[in-house]
């Protein structure tokens, strides 16, 4: 049985001074689902108050990024050894925002995801393909090479640290959301790539989330597929009550 996991991804959305109130709120609404594993990832710059609003509560707290140095010149960048450091135990890598807009590569998704799982963080890898993508066809390459690249000369062993989000890109903040049939097809095609890359027995205990545009009202069917074993929540994750819904359908699946 693979746990549900229900991470928010704030984004860059929420400031330090409104951070407490939010984690809090998710933390008071969300007490009653014991059996689902509950991630706020904030920017980092929140990360202090988010720890400390969350401390005794059920909520864990991750940041949106990190980098695969330990310490050194890279400005604006911030190490695992540091996430750690401030009491987070997620990070987000390979975003699909992150690789539009930042120059993020396959390459540098796999120094990221190899780093914060050697430092204990519990990695969420994204992958996904755009519309253009899919509708060119090359959905299968696409998932398959983030897949093989991104997670090159990660084990068997590292496992236990790693958590796949399969994000859309077409349905990222635009309200179109994966069917649940088009969703478990691609869950069912990265968990079939990831036992070639660590064995099947491996891959069974990986979990995969889905991320885009779930919400309370969508995220029961998708949640009730096989394959589907949690989610990555943009922006009903801003909203407790609605992150609360979505905690809810995972609760119940
Ligand atoms: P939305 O839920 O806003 O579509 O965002 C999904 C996402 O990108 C989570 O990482």
């Amino acid at each position: 049985m693979r746990k549900k996991i229900i991470a928010g991804n704030w984004k860059m959305n929420v400031k330090p001074s409104e951070t407490a109130a939010l984690v809090k709120a998710v933390a008071e609404a969300t007490k009653q689902y014991g059996n689902v594993e509950i991630v706020c990832c904030t920017p980092a710059i929140d990360v202090p108050a988010a720890v400390a609003a969350a401390a005794g509560t059920q909520v864990g707290i991750g940041t949106e990024n990190c980098h695969w140095k330990d310490s050194g010149a890279y400005t604006g960048e911030i190490s695992t050894g540091m996430i750690v450091d401030s009491g987070a135990k997620y990070v987000i890598v390979g975003h699909s925002e992150r690789r539009q807009y930042f120059g993020e590569t396959d390459e540098t998704v796999n120094l990221r995801a190899r780093a914060a799982i050697a430092a204990g963080l519990t990695t969420m890898v994204c992958v996904g393909e755009t519309l253009e993508e899919r509708e060119a066809g090359k959905l299968v390459e696409v998932i398959e090479r983030q897949m093989n690249v991104g997670l090159k000369d990660v084990t068997a062993a590292d496992c236990a640290k790693l958590v796949i989000a399969y994000e859309p890109v077409w349905a990222i903040g635009t309200g179109k959301t994966a069917t649940p049939d088009q969703a478990q097809e691609v869950h069912a095609l990265i968990r079939a790539t990831l036992a070639k890359l660590v064995g099947a027995e491996t891959a069974e205990t990986v979990r995969i989330q889905y991320g885009g545009s779930m919400k309370p009202g969508n995220a029961a069917e998708l949640l009730a597929k096989k394959d589907i074993d949690g989610g990555l929540i943009g922006g009903a994750a801003l909203k407790a009550a609605d992150f609360a819904g979505i905690i809810a359908a995972a609760a119940n699946a």
